[in-house]
């Protein structure tokens, strides 16, 4: 189909309004100019409707307001730059929260799910997201996972994709979610979620990839309070480097392991991470369920005053089944790990009983307390604890706490 050199298409707000809105479509480019005001949602559908195959979307820079859902799945090599800023609605909380879509996982729901195949989105180191997170968190008073309340983007079904020079402030939840996808590419990536009120950033995660392989991150800040790159069930060959996090969990393998089937990872590497004032380093979190956790290496950390920096559990959360969990931990690797810890433990790894950790290696750990002395390694059920390369100084407690509160 030959598009006319320019169409000027009439936009139905759904409050009624007539708006005119130019969505320009020009040589497979559709062009977006922000409105002004009101709700920019339906000229981008409409630009995503009209430029969803073999195409480019151009967003013009200005703001963009975003009322509304938006499902955009079945983009074929389509390349979206994003000027401008796009900020979310927080005036309209019951809407987001009757309206955003499922995910599947965990009863999650997202504001924005972008899906196909060969899809690049760039933002040239211009394009803002103001997901207005803080009324979220204020709404969520602490909250874990609330119903409704909207992960940023989430990458659905997607294949081949490039995420590039984006800049999130203020997200309402997870930044980006990564599910059922395939080959994805996430470079130069900057994030920050920061209550300012007395209500925790909860749950407001960089990434959590799921169902997904051949992921390769390179390149992000990120700070969010939560979780800043986290693999669960059932991902592979996932492959981060050069990231900076703060206030984080940083590097995270899970939680895994509570899903309906099993929830299996391979081949992750992280490598290059700096991790300032966090909770955990590089660590891994499962639920007693099933699953495996096979060949992941933590490499080049660098870290000050983190709370707990290796930290493995069988038992997350529940602190309940942790030597009854078959959910096999094995073939990790930690290296040149070196860094400061808040209290006297550098790492606190309990392995279930009935499946204890196997093969696992440790090169160049310096891990000091921050106020001096030295710090406790505290193992249990790893089978070659003998010839890990780190000695552990005491047994690892089940239901050992994945944050501490003093010395121990
Ligand atoms: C992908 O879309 C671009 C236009 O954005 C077009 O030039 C190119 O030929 C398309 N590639 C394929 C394989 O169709
Ligand atoms: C995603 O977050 C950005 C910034 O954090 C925000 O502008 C945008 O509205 C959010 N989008 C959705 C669908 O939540
Ligand atoms: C992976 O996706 C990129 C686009 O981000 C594409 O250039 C590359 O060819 C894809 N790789 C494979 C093996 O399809
Ligand atoms: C890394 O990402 C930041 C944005 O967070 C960007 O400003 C910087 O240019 C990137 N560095 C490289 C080497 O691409
Ligand atoms: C690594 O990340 C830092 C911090 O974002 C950035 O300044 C640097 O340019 C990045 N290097 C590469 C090779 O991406
Ligand atoms: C383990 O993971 C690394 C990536 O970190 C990969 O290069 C290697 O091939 C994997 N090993 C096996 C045996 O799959
Ligand atoms: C941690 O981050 C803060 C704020 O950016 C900075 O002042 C401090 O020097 C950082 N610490 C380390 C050890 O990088």
């Amino acid at each position: 189909m030959k598009f006319p050199k320019k169409v000027l298409l009439l936009l139905w707000a759904w409050a009624g309004l007539e708006i005119a809105a130019e969505v320009i479509v020009s040589d497979s480019t559709c062009t977006v100019t922000p409105l002004g005001s009101g709700d920019d949602t339906p000229q981008i559908k409409k630009a995503f409707q009209q430029c969803a195959t073999n195409s480019h979307i151009v967003f013009q820079e200005g703001t963009y307001n975003i009322r509304q859902v938006m499902e955009f799945t079945n983009l074929k090599n389509v390349s979206i730059d994003i000027y401008g800023k796009w900020v979310w609605s927080a005036d309209n909380l019951q809407y987001w929260i009757s309206n955003t879509l499922p995910v599947t996982y965990a009863s999650l729901h997202t504001g924005w799910k972008l899906g196909g195949t060969d899809i690049a989105l760039r933002g040239h180191g211009k394009a803002l997201f103001d997901g207005n997170g803080q009324a979220w968190i204020d709404e969520n008073r602490d909250g874990s996972n609330r119903r409704g309340r909207p992960i940023n983007l989430t990458l659905w079904h997607a294949t081949n994709v490039l995420v590039d020079g984006i800049t999130w402030r203020q997200s309402q939840f997870w930044h980006i979610f990564s599910a059922y996808c395939k080959n994805v590419t996430l470079t130069n990536l900057d994030m920050r979620t920061r209550s300012n009120s007395r209500w925790s950033a909860v749950n407001t995660d960089g990434i959590d990839t799921w169902n997904s392989e051949d992921i390769t991150i390179r390149n992000w800040t990120v700070e969010c309070y939560d979780d800043c790159i986290s693999v669960k069930g059932n991902s592979k060959n996932i492959d981060v480097r050069n990231v900076t996090c703060y206030e984080s969990g940083c590097a995270v393998i899970g939680s895994l392991g509570n899903g309906n089937g099993p929830d299996n990872i391979d081949n992750v590497l992280f490598q290059d991470f700096k991790c300032n004032h966090s909770s955990n380093a590089a660590w891994i979190k499962t639920y007693p369920g099933q699953g495996r956790v096979r060949n992941v290496t933590f490499r080049n950390f660098e870290f000050s005053d983190v709370n707990q920096p290796i930290y493995v559990t069988p038992c997350i959360y529940s602190g309940q089944g942790c030597d009854s969990s078959r959910l096999p931990i094995e073939d990790i690797t930690w290296s040149n790990i070196k860094g400061t810890s808040r209290y006297n433990v550098a790492a606190g790894m309990h392995c279930s009983s009935a499946a204890p950790c196997k093969n696992f290696k440790f090169e160049d750990i310096d891990i000091r307390p921050k106020a001096g002395g030295t710090a406790k390694v505290l193992c249990s059920n790893i089978r070659n604890q003998a010839d890990m390369g780190l000695t552990c100084t005491g047994s690892c407690p089940a239901n050992w706490p994945q944050e501490l509160n003093g010395n121990r």
